[in-house]
């Protein structure tokens, strides 16, 4: 009886769900919007996602200061506003760093208490006068003992900047995460995991990239969410986290819409781990969801979804693909959910096809009040 009222309640008014959530750290169903890609902001389907992180802000290596772009300027300074309009209660982080940016850079600024002030005092300002709600450092990656030594001491001075700004101005405290390496250690060099614990809100786990035509000679599940046997899986760099002394509701799990081509030696051997001989379709082979959507729609390419490693790919000829479709991205957020994990981030945006994945991993965390009674 109770049940079934609370079934119709939840069917009902679903801001009671928000409620549901709100004893504990907000969840983040979050996703990435790259100034790279070219995608509008307005275009951002924001009621999917309550956060959304800007990417990406720079580190000046001359003055230690955050900065943006002078071509970035005006849709970072917008952002905000535009994911807003939609969205009234989506939060917006700016991001700063990434995949692309120098981790010298960051080495040098974190390794002296002057420069991680200017960081710190510079990304609060920027962040303030552009109305986001949070920062997150993207610093690919801390590659010494003393760089990590020095990123803990960045997260916990950067940590007292944003409680002081907050107690000194009265406005709610800026957010602060992360995107780190899939495992709680970089190749054997463990993350300063005291200081982040106490120091950020939260972990996007980059648990993505494991295989592709760049650095792999083989097919593999880009993002597999399990690989036994191997390091090299969503499941086994969460689990690092965890027993690192990383509470499960501090980790977000990353997945990408974006998958890797490359081209099969014998169009007959096209499961995962079959021999190639490079990239297909881009020169490394990275190729956003939306175009492989259209790539097997002109193609008739044969898809496969492997529930065990929880990865899609399809082929075509000597093409093959490794990526995540619908089925991996349910499989994946039905995992955040049943480990207790805060929520699941995409990157990026812009690579979806009309919002499909997007949606599919909006809709999959729906059901968990249901499946939670
Ligand atoms: C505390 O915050 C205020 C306002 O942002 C700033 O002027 C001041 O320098 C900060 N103090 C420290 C120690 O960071
Ligand atoms: C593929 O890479 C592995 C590991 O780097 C190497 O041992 C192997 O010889 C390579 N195979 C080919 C066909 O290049
Ligand atoms: C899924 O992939 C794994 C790893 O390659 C393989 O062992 C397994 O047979 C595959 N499952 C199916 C149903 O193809
Ligand atoms: C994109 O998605 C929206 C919402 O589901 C749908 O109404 C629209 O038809 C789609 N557009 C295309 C081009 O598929």
């Amino acid at each position: 009886m109770a049940a079934k009222l609370l079934l119709f309640l939840f069917f009902s008014f679903p801001f009671l769900l928000q409620f549901h959530f709100s004893a504990g750290q907000n969840p983040v169903r979050g996703g990435y919007w790259s100034a790279d890609s070219e995608f509008p902001v307005s275009d951002i389907d924001s009621t999917l996602f309550t956060h959304l992180f800007c990417a990406f802000a720079d580190l000046n290596p001359q003055t230690n200061r955050v900065t943006v772009s002078a071509a970035n300027q005006p849709r970072f300074s917008s952002f905000t506003s535009t994911v807003r309009s939609r969205n009234p209660n989506v939060r917006t982080l700016l991001s700063i760093g990434g995949g692309n940016s120098s981790p010298a850079g960051f080495a040098s600024m974190a390794s002296q208490a002057s420069s991680r002030k200017s960081f710190i005092d510079s990304s609060i300002n920027l962040a303030r006068s552009y109305n986001f709600h949070g920062l997150d450092l993207d610093w690919e990656y801390p590659s010494t003992r003393t760089e990590m030594n020095n990123l803990g001491l960045l997260l916990n001075e950067w940590r007292a900047g944003l409680n002081n700004e907050s107690a000194v101005t009265g406005r709610p405290k800026l957010l602060l995460s992360a995107a780190l390496f899939r495992n709680s250690d970089y190749y054997t060099l463990l993350y300063p995991i005291q200081a982040i614990r106490n120091s950020l809100d939260w972990i996007n786990v980059m648990a993505y990239d494991f295989y592709g035509p760049g650095w792999s000679n083989v097919t593999g599940p880009p993002a597999a969410l399990y690989n036994p046997g191997t390091q090299v899986s969503g499941d086994y760099g969460i689990r690092s986290w965890i027993q690192s002394g990383i509470p499960a509701n501090k980790l977000v799990l990353g997945f990408p819409f974006y998958g890797y081509a490359w081209r099969l030696v014998n169009a007959n051997n096209h499961g995962f781990f079959a021999p190639t001989s490079g990239a297909a379709i881009t020169p490394d082979g990275a190729v956003s969801y939306a175009q492989i959507r259209t790539f097997i729609a002109q193609n008739n390419a044969v898809e496969v979804y492997n529930a065990t490693v929880v990865s899609n790919y399809c082929y075509a000829g000597t093409t093959w693909i490794g990526f995540d479709d619908t089925q991996s991205i349910r499989a994946k957020v039905s995992y955040v959910k049943q480990n207790g994990l805060l929520g699941y981030f995409a990157w990026q945006v812009g690579a979806d096809d009309n919002g499909t994945l997007s949606r599919t991993a909006s809709q999959a965390w729906g059901s968990r009040q249901l499946v939670a009674m």
